[in-house]
């Protein structure tokens, strides 16, 4: 070929890479959904110009539609201050754009058309301008295709949070969330995380148990470092997930509406491994807490971060926490068991002990090496920790505040199979963890719980 030829061919090439890319940013999703907003608005306002009476106004109504109908199109990006952030969401939904639509209303109710939810006056106190979308929302700024924006694809921790996760991004900046309207969810989902014992293996932010992970950082934690075996166990409504919904909030809120078991098996005869490991301690909250519940936990939960720059955060501390204050020491005892976590492994007020897997419990079938696995393994399920109101006839007060103190290591325990897995779960020791009066009032409540024991008169 000559040079001459060789020359038209790649100018030929070149023209055709060119053409391709223009009509494909032509096709791009952005331009359809920005066209279409100011073709609605256009419509609207020629409808608008057709009712009116007076014949000026009517006049300046279809200048506007006029002028929505030749609206360039342009992608728009907001560049927060000091939050890091470079959100594009406004080139779809234009409505909510403050300088394209300063009022921030539209007379559309579909989305990306409609004007933002005024939630206890959010659209106000924190104006787009300054905050952008993805501070509240997550999702992927950058991005101009309703999927990569949204989130939903693969490689992307943080999507778009659904529903009351949300309530995640107030976590982040209000120290005093709990008080704000618009937070309700995770404000119940903090209580809750007390009430049922969580803090009793998990702490966050140092408070609490070490027993398991600090959820502190919970939101953090890279998508890689869940394997993709454990995430092929997790279950919501009962059905496994597909690979675009594979995040941390359905991580979350799958080790709550389904038995922890089923997300980490472990290997308890040790087909895998030289010794059996049990299936995972963490108790079963299925039939605990409701589903809206188990979400209210996930939007709280969604706000642990300690990466994410959020200046705010200092601005907007809430009054220092104080304890609460108690007349009656029972009352006073209850809110120390709350407050330390013990309902995690003792259940709820202390109305039952929690699974113990292969701990030697009441109930069991004794143990027998011709049972089948099946059998074994229901039997090593109904391993228990103490239910507390049954054993406090056996303890003078300072006998309890003792025990407590000192707890009991995991080598103590007493296994169901003795060739089977460890129990996970042990007494942690609480000396100079619980304050003398805590303890005081803590053992005064659980002996006021205490079932009397039959001296059989
Ligand atoms: C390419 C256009 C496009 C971009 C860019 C875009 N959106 Fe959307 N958005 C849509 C459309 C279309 C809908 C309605 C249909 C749907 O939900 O899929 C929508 C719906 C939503 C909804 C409500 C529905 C839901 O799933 O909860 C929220 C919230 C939302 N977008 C937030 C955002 C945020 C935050 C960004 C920026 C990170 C963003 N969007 C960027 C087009 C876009
Ligand atoms: C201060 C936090 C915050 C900021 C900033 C914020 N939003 Fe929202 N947004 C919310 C909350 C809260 C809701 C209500 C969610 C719910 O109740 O489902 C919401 C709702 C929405 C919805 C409607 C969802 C639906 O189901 O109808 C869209 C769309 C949306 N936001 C987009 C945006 C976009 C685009 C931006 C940036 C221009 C933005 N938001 C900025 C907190 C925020
Ligand atoms: C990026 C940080 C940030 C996020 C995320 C955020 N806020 Fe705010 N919020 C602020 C700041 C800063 C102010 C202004 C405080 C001031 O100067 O009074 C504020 C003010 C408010 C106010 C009015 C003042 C007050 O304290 O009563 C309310 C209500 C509020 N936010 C609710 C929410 C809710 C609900 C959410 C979650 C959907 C949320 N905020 C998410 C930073 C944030
Ligand atoms: C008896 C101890 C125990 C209690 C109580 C407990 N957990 Fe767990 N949790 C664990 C252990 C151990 C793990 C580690 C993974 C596994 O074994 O499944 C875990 C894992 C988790 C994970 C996944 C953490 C990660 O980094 O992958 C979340 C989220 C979680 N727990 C939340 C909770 C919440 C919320 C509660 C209270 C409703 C709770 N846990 C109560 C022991 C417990
Ligand atoms: C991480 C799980 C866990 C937490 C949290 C926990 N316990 Fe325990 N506790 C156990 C286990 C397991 C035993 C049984 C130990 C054994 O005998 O092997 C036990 C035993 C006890 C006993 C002795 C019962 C007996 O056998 O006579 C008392 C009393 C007790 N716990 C009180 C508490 C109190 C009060 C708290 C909160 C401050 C608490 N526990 C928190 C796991 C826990």
């Amino acid at each position: 070929m000559s040079y001459r030829k060789l020359f038209y061919a790649f100018n030929f090439a070149l023209l055709a890479v060119f053409v391709t890319a223009l009509v494909k940013d032509n096709d791009a999703q952005w331009k359809t959904y920005q066209r279409q907003y100011y073709d609605l608005m256009a419509d609207h306002l020629t409808k608008q110009a057709a009712a009116e009476t007076d014949p000026k106004k009517a006049a300046d109504l279809r200048k506007s539609a006029a002028e929505y109908r030749r609206h360039p199109l342009a992608i728009k990006q907001i560049i927060t201050d000091g939050l890091g952030r470079f959100d594009r969401c406004t080139t779809c939904h234009v409505g909510m754009d403050e300088y394209e639509n300063p009022g921030l209303t539209t007379p559309f109710t579909q989305q990306p058309f409609a004007a933002h939810p005024d939630i206890a006056g959010l659209v106000k106190t924190h104006p787009f301008t300054k905050f952008g979308c993805t501070v509240c929302h997550q999702g992927q700024g950058l991005a101009t295709t309703l999927a990569d924006a949204h989130g939903w694809v693969e490689n992307w921790d943080h999507p778009m949070l659904k529903g009351t996760a949300i309530q995640g991004s107030c976590v982040k900046c209000h120290g005093d969330f709990a008080a704000l309207k618009g937070a309700q969810a995770a404000a119940e989902g903090e209580k809750l995380i007390h009430q049922h014992g969580c803090l009793g293996c998990h702490a966050i932010d140092g408070v609490g148990g070490t027993m398991s992970v600090d959820l502190g950082d919970i939101e953090d934690k890279p998508l890689e470092r869940i394997a993709g075996y454990n995430f092929l166990r997790v279950r919501i409504d009962g059905k496994q997930l597909p690979l675009d919904h594979w995040n941390i909030q359905n991580w979350i809120l799958g080790h709550l509406v389904d038995d922890p078991e089923q997300v980490t098996p472990n290997d308890p005869f040790a087909k895998m491994n030289t010794e059996p490991i049990a299936p995972s301690p963490m108790p079963d909250f299925s039939h605990e807490l409701t589903r809206e519940q188990a979400e209210d936990i996930v939007a709280y939960l969604s706000g642990m971060t300690k990466l994410e720059e959020v200046p705010y955060r200092d601005h907007v501390q809430g009054p220092a926490a104080r304890e609460p204050r108690f007349s009656d020491p029972k009352a006073h005892g209850h809110y120390v068991f709350v407050k330390y976590g013990c309902a995690g492994c003792h259940g709820v007020d202390a109305k039952a002990g929690r699974r113990r897997f292969n701990a030697l419990g009441p109930g069991q079938k004794p143990f027998d090496p011709k049972m089948t696995e099946a059998e074994r393994f229901a039997e090593m399920e109904k391993g228990r920790e103490p239910t507390l109101p049954d054993l406090m006839s056996g303890y003078s007060h300072e006998e309890l505040v003792e025990k407590i103190e000192q707890g009991v290591p995991a080598s103590a325990a007493k296994k169901w199979d003795p060739d089977g897995p460890m129990p996970v779960i042990y007494m942690p020791a609480w000396k100079g963890k619980i304050s003398k009066p805590e303890l005081d009032d803590l053992a005064t409540w659980l002996l006021s719980i205490g079932k009397k024991q039959d001296l059989g008169f």
